[in-house]
């Protein structure tokens, strides 16, 4: 697997190396993104690394140029062999390579830049048949708008719901649901659907927007509300979206099953426009 450091292409990737000294290893000092090629074309790009800029710009970490991550990106698929097939490109800046205090480096410490293309093992099943979920408190910080490559939380979470039987793990924070360990949450109510609001509790899915879009052509109201862990349990369907679990639908919550424990009409439908309008179909 051929991969990005600092500008330079390691052919074998194992070879990458980064520093001990590195913000990223020491402090998780850093942002990342993931970008999904459907057919070897990137979906969302661009908004993917205007994310990417703005973590890094909240964060206070000298952002890469835009346009060289745009020509950066296929050129990791080429590069990987994976023209033409579905692949995740992943992204990540650190503050770069310093001795060890909280202190910001000094600026003439140039971030470091990190780049990889991996296969995208799409979740067509889990897609077509649906997904139990489990609930967990949201003890992560309150700049979840930030995508930091400190996912602690997300980590001990997902771990926990695959322990429990669950595909993903969802957060609650002071009673309402705010968003899975890498994915956004919707639900649907019979008069219309209900999503977190995108503020600082959650981060401002690419896919949610896009979503969000498909809902306003098929003409669904969506309210950007916080809807309360009662709430999700009275939904008629309930599903995530988010760039690897694309549309899923959630059957199960914590055991009890939604509606009747198979994937809803909207979800389907919605599932349908997104994979179209991504180009997997
Ligand atoms: N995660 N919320 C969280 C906490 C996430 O980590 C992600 C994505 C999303 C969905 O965002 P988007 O639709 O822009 O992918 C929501 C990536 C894919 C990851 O950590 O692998």
């Amino acid at each position: 697997m051929v991969r990005f450091l600092n500008g330079e292409f390691v052919e074998d990737g194992r070879k990458a190396a980064v520093s001990p000294d590195d913000r990223g290893f020491l402090f998780g000092d850093g942002a990342y993104e993931v970008v999904a090629f459907y057919g070897g074309r990137p979906f969302g790009m661009e908004a993917h690394f205007k994310r990417f800029h703005r973590s890094l710009s909240e964060l206070r970490i000298d952002p890469p140029d835009p346009a060289e991550l745009k020509r950066l990106a296929p050129e990791m698929v080429r590069r990987n062999g994976m023209e033409g097939q579905d692949c995740l490109f992943y992204v990540q800046c650190t503050r770069g390579v310093a001795p060890r205090t909280h202190y910001f480096p000094d600026p003439s410490v140039p971030p470091t830049l990190y780049a990889s293309v991996s296969e995208f093992n799409r979740p067509i099943e889990p897609g077509e048949k649906g997904v139990s979920i489990s609930l967990f408190p949201d003890i992560r910080w309150l700049r979840c708008d930030v995508k930091s490559i400190n996912l602690l939380p997300n980590v001990l979470a997902r771990q926990q719901a695959r322990e429990a039987g669950s595909e993903e793990g969802v957060f609650v924070r002071d009673g309402v649901v705010t968003e899975g360990t890498h994915s956004n949450l919707f639900a649907v109510f019979p008069d219309r659907l209900s999503t977190h609001p995108s503020n600082q509790l959650i981060l401002s899915g690419i896919t949610r927007a896009t979503v969000l879009k498909i809902c306003s052509e098929m003409g669904l109201a969506v309210e950007e509300r916080a809807i309360t862990r009662r709430e999700l349990f009275d939904a008629r369907e309930v599903f995530l979206a988010g760039t690897t679990v694309e549309i899923m639908p959630v059957v199960e919550i914590g055991g009890r099953q939604v509606d009747r424990g198979r994937p809803g009409e909207i979800t389907g439908r919605i599932r349908r426009a997104y994979l179209e309008t991504v180009g997997a179909v």
